[in-house]
């Protein structure tokens, strides 16, 4: 079928939503949280850097509203500190800077306390005329998951959840991850959401899924017609995905000790990334579709019993953890796991997937691995050259050396029939001038443009911590079992490649 057989009606959805989202309205986007780090390492400077770029325009503007006391200005120079330390793009542009920074303002207020929602709507009020953003709203949620319900209830208690997530005037929530602490909390949060807010008001966040490289696993899959035909169980032999941090926990202890490496990362991040590695084609690119897809995959995942936890996963922790500020010095928090699994639908039956993840290790690097079934039948002759013969590898390198690599065999030069495995390579930072814009640019940018297809519906949480419940459940109730200690700067635990080696596989380097 070429693109003119597509019915015309289909054509027009899709310029449609093109239109959509070029569409820009004013708004005014108050931020819960505003005084912690996420609002001043990733928050403002994607604001910044948006408004820098003029994709964001005099027609916007911030309210941050936290507990502690101070002005304006005091807030804008934290905020300022932070962006000449966080920002992507440097030097600072001081007359942008200035610029942006006069639509930033500060509520002072506590989450429970409804006089600071008095305050924070009368701010809102004289905000939106002074920049024309006629009631559009943008609540973020930069707070722990147990801040949500409280946040929820007593912004409807003073009338600021207007019903509306696509007509005007709109209102929209952005709630961080994680969302809740398992498949109860979570779906009684969405309960609670739901009985404020419809569910297009609602932008459950996670930044992996706003990458620029997370967004080509669909397109280096989609957009080609070679990979397609063999992406399933005939030729894919198992699928490694890796997300390496060189970093601890930087000063979230209190945070990550209650958290851990599987509501961290695992229960987001890397099941985001396996959906869209292991989904079927949607019908469109608009946003129901594609999770529609990513739902069924996380429907699929194979649930753990508890024993099936203790041969397929791996907890470590790095050795200096319980060293960390306000973590618990005998504390088990897991900063890193190792798991098989499996997603039992046709087209992936009996293919392993392996998930690596954890802090303090050698490097950082997230990756995806597509590892192909070896030829069926060596015709080189001799078995020194058959042994030679590698698998067929697809590398999609998430960060930092983002790009692709495809592994293949070649014959090397010479009389003699021999055989090596050379690299394809794609990087982005050769073939593209364009710098790469942090996950939370586009976010920011597709929440106010109204695009839900990066953000996590409803039963896309569920469904994922319907998979990780019982693997918290196995690991907080088996209060004797330790994790696995590993050095920082290393690869992790051996016990991640002796999980490995089990299945007769192996990790692929990190580096
Ligand atoms: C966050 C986690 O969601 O993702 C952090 O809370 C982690 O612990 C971070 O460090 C990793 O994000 P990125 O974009 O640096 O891979």
């Amino acid at each position: 079928m070429t693109s003119t057989d597509i019915p015309v009606h289909q054509r027009f959805n899709a310029h449609e939503l093109f239109l959509q989202a070029d569409r820009l309205e004013p708004c005014v986007l108050v931020i819960f949280g505003a005084a912690g780090d996420l609002t001043r390492r990733k928050l403002i400077p994607a604001l910044y850097n948006l408004v820098h770029e003029q994709a964001l325009d005099e027609h916007f503007a911030v309210i941050g509203y936290s507990r502690r006391p101070q002005s304006d200005e005091q807030y804008r120079a934290i905020l300022f500190n932070g962006l000449k330390n966080y920002s992507r793009s440097q030097p600072i542009d001081d007359g942008v800077w200035q610029a942006f920074s006069k639509r930033i303002s500060y509520v002072e207020g506590n989450f429970e306390d409804p006089e600071g929602y008095v305050a924070l709507r009368g701010a809102l009020e004289a905000v939106e005329q002074l920049i024309g953003s006629e009631g559009n709203r943008l609540f973020y949620f930069a707070t722990p998951p147990s801040a949500a319900p409280v946040l929820l209830h007593r912004l409807s208690e003073a009338g600021l959840l207007q019903p509306g997530g696509a007509e005007t005037p709109w209102t929209r929530v952005i709630m961080e991850k994680p969302y809740g602490r398992d498949l109860e909390s979570a779906s009684e949060l969405n309960r609670i959401v739901a009985e404020v807010l419809q569910e297009d008001q609602v932008y459950r966040i996670d930044h992996y899924l706003g990458k620029e490289t997370v967004q080509n696993i669909l397109v280096a899959r989609l957009g080609n017609t070679i990979f397609e035909p063999l992406w399933n169980r005939k030729y894919i032999d198992h699928i490694q995905i890796t997300a390496a941090e060189s970093i601890g926990v930087e000063g979230r202890g209190r945070f990550y000790d209650k958290t851990g490496v599987i509501r961290d990362m695992v229960q987001s991040h890397l099941l985001q990334v396996l959906s869209l590695c292991a989904m079927e084609p949607p019908v469109s690119f608009a946003a129901d579709d594609i999770r529609d897809k990513r739902v069924e995959v996380l429907r699929s995942l194979r649930q753990f019993s508890s024993q099936e936890v203790l041969e397929h996963l791996v907890f470590g922790q790095y050795r200096g953890y319980r060293d960390e500020e306000n973590v618990d010095p005998q504390s088990r928090t897991p900063t890193y796991a190792a798991i098989k699994c499996y997603v039992d639908n046709w087209r992936w039956q009996g293919v392993p997937f392996f998930l690596r993840v954890g802090k303090h290790l050698v490097q950082r690097m997230t990756e995806i691995s597509v590892v192909f079934r070896p030829v069926p039948l060596c015709l080189f002759g001799r078995d020194d050259v058959c042994q030679d013969l590698e698998p067929n590898v697809l590398t999609i390198r998430i960060q930092p050396d983002e790009g692709m690599a495809l592994k293949i065999s070649s014959k090397r030069p010479g009389g003699e029939m021999e055989v090596g495995s050379v690299e394809m390579d794609f990087s982005y930072s050769e073939t593209y001038t364009h710098p790469i814009k942090d996950a939370y640019e586009r976010l920011l940018l597709d929440a106010v443009k109204g695009d839900a297809t990066l953000f996590a519906r409803r039963d896309e949480v569920e469904f994922a911590w319907r998979f990780v419940t019982p693997i918290l459940d196995h690991w907080e109730s088996a209060a004797k079992r330790q994790p696995v200690f590993y050095a920082e700067g290393s690869e992790g635990p051996g016990e991640a490649d002796k999980l490995m080696d089990r299945y007769n596989r192996q990790w692929r380097e990190i580096n």
